[in-house]
């Protein structure tokens, strides 16, 4: 599958790193042309079934089946409106955690998640999803914690969509959990940031993963 991923930081690493070993087409974007240069070069020497290249929303969104937000909350509500034409019809992630300036908090009101407002500014067509918001930039890289496969969380109004980041997750090695709704990024939202606020405490250094143990293989 070719996925845009916009935003060459930690989780563009981590998500392009396990994308790429699932043999997907990668086209990385970020604000910062070299940053996305220098870590599709880093991808692409690393080596791996898939391919990497650099490009832009406005010019790689058509042809992409999934784009990813990976920046901070308020600039993927920027580049949603910014390119909500170009992401007419697709499939769009975010993944973002709504964190206030101080890590202590989250900016969205209650009853809302990010995802949502990011929804609300796309297009009626766009299709929105929540996922890889609750696993850390370093266990993408990874792969797994302590040999066990990441679970990764996906939320989102279109069944087919959410099918199709489900089919994204499971080629990278991870296992997918399809939660319900986009509503449901709201609990998403909250999962990862009593994640990231019990880091400290647990002296885990965001090398943890949130887990569903069930009967059997979701
Ligand atoms: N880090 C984690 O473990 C983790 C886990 C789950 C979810 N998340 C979420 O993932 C998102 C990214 O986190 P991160 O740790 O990867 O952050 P990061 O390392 O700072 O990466 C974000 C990248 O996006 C770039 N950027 C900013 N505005 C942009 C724009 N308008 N267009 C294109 N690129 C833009 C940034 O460039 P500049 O640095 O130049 O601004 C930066 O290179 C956040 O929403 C975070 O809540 C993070």
């Amino acid at each position: 599958m070719r996925t845009l991923i916009i935003g060459a930081g930690n989780m563009g690493r981590g998500i392009a790193t396990r994308l790429l070993a699932g043999g997907n087409d990668i086209v990385l974007h970020d604000i910062d042309s070299n940053a996305a240069s220098e870590l599709a070069a880093e991808l692409k020497a690393a080596g791996s079934k898939g391919t990497v290249r650099v490009g832009t929303p406005a010019t790689d969104a058509a042809t992409s089946d999934v784009i990813i937000l990976a920046s901070w909350y308020g600039a993927n509500l920027d580049l949603a409106r910014q390119f909500a034409g170009a992401f007419d019809g697709k499939v769009v992630v975010d993944i973002s955690n709504p964190l206030n300036d101080t890590f202590d908090g989250l900016v969205t009101a209650p009853g809302i998640s990010a995802a949502e407002t990011i929804r609300d500014v796309l297009t009626p067509s766009t299709r929105v999803v929540k996922a890889f918001n609750t696993t850390f930039a370093g266990t993408l890289v990874d792969g797994n914690v302590s040999g066990q496969p990441l679970d990764v969380f996906i939320a989102g109004d279109d069944q087919a969509a959410r099918g199709v980041v489900a089919a994204l997750v499971r080629s990278g090695g991870m296992n997918p959990i399809e939660a319900g709704g986009l509503e449901r990024a709201r609990e998403l939202e909250g999962l990862a940031f009593l994640g990231i606020t019990m880091q400290g405490k647990l002296g885990t250094g965001f090398r943890s993963g949130w887990k569903l143990v069930t009967p059997k293989a979701a």
